[in-house]
């Protein structure tokens, strides 16, 4: 959707000027023009023949460069369709909000009128500082947009929010801003994490979900400009609707509010098959048995349930093996009754249960089957909304 687009990404002094080489990529993959405008501090992190031979173009730093008659930051803004300042360091901020226009960077977002994107990445004490959030403010209220760091491990070694987001996000907000009517507006629920059912007060049965993929699901969707509704059993803060569930039942409980008005449903949650028969209202207390005995009894199958009374929706599975991955999947397609089903192997440390990455293979109804190589989960969200969308 970027073919042909021209991007100008203005890249500031900052430790995540590195990351702007693969964001760079991303969008030349997506045949796009990429033009490259720096802060001198910037060069102190990238250089200039990296971003030459990753943007094909030459890169602008210095201000007074004259070529061809043309006043360069006014070249730039007449040749870009958006402008994307990432990183955008405290300083830089605090000159855009300001009007100050000292360098060819600065002067051409000073005289764009076209969409900027401003990414900023610092150390927390910097973007906690009023001053930056003050300046931050006013530039939303000019209808900069801005995406916010995320909470991370720090270059300078703290652990805290500053940290650069995602160049996925990136490129998804760039397409989303130059593509803004190629985006349906269909809702997409997707659950995360695993379900908690309580034995006692105290004690509880749960799995080693941490709602990880599901997340990577929703933030991707949501980058895509679907309405994103996430009914996870983590607590998560997101610009999207959030609902933080518990048990299975409550899970259950939240998806029948929504189903009837979503397009697409994704079960990424690990569900308790069982529950605890009788859950105790107080603490259970220790006696002299060595052995005590749990009930369980089943909680319902929430999504074989959905896709028995499904009327539009796209339902995709997830199916977590920890043997015989291929046949178990395709036995649960056809259990369950969802239109596909990722299947991911669990008994792997490297990817699956609270892992960044995954693998999976997903199996469609009509009998296809994509195998996804192991990669970032962020990345493999995107393969499964894409199979899914086609
Ligand atoms: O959360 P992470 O740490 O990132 O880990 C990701 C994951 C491994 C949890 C995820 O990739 C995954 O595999 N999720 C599905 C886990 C699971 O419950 O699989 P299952 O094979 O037991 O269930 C099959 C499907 O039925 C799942 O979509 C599940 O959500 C659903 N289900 C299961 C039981 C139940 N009572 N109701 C359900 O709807």
């Amino acid at each position: 959707m970027l073919k042909d687009k021209n991007i100008l990404i203005g890249i500031t002094g900052g430790i995540a000027a590195y990351k702007i080489c693969e964001l760079i990529r991303m969008y030349k993959r997506a045949e796009a023009n990429v033009k490259v405008v720096c802060t001198q501090n910037a060069m102190n992190f990238v250089t200039k023949t990296t971003l030459q031979s990753l943007s094909q173009n030459d890169v602008g730093i210095e201000h007074f460069n004259i070529d061809d008659f043309k006043i360069e930051h006014i070249a730039y803004t007449d040749w870009a369709d958006i402008m994307v300042v990432a990183p955008a360091s405290a300083n830089t901020i605090s000159k855009i909000a300001n009007g100050i226009a000292d360098n060819l960077l600065t002067s051409t977002v000073c005289a764009f009128r076209k969409p900027i994107i401003i990414v900023p990445a610092m150390n927390t004490g910097m973007w906690e500082n009023p001053i930056i959030q003050e300046n931050v403010e006013k530039l939303k209220k000019l209808n900069y947009t801005i995406i916010d760091p995320e909470t991370g491990f720090l270059a300078c070694g703290a652990n805290g929010k500053g940290r650069l987001c995602d160049n996925d996000l990136i490129f998804d907000t760039t397409d989303k801003i130059l593509n803004p009517k190629l985006k349906k507006k269909s809702k997409i629920i997707i659950t995360a994490g695993g379900t908690i059912e309580d034995i006692d007060p105290v004690r509880y049965i749960s799995n080693y979900s941490s709602g990880k993929m599901g997340l990577a699901i929703a933030d991707c969707a949501y980058n895509q400009g679907f309405e994103v509704v996430l009914i996870t059993t983590k607590e998560v803060e997101k610009p999207y609707k959030t609902i933080q569930v518990k048990s299975a039942l409550d899970m259950q409980q939240a998806i029948d509010k929504e189903f009837k008005t979503a397009n697409y449903i994704v079960m990424a949650a690990a569900v308790a098959d069982y529950k605890v028969k009788n859950k105790s209202t107080q603490k259970l207390k220790k006696t002299s048995a060595d052995e005590i005995t749990l009930t369980l009894t089943k909680n319902p199958d929430i999504l074989k349930n959905l896709c028995n009374k499904k009327t539009k929706q796209t339902i995709v599975g997830f199916c977590a093996e920890s043997e015989n991955l291929e046949k178990n999947a395709l036995q649960k397609i056809k259990n369950k009754g969802c239109d596909y089903l990722v299947a991911n192997d669990i008994s792997r440390n490297d990817i699956g249960f609270n892992s960044d990455y995954n693998e999976v293979m997903i199996f469609s109804k009509n009998g296809n089957v994509k195998k996804l190589q192991k990669a970032k989960k962020t990345e493999i969200a995107k393969s499964i909304l894409d199979t899914i969308l086609k």
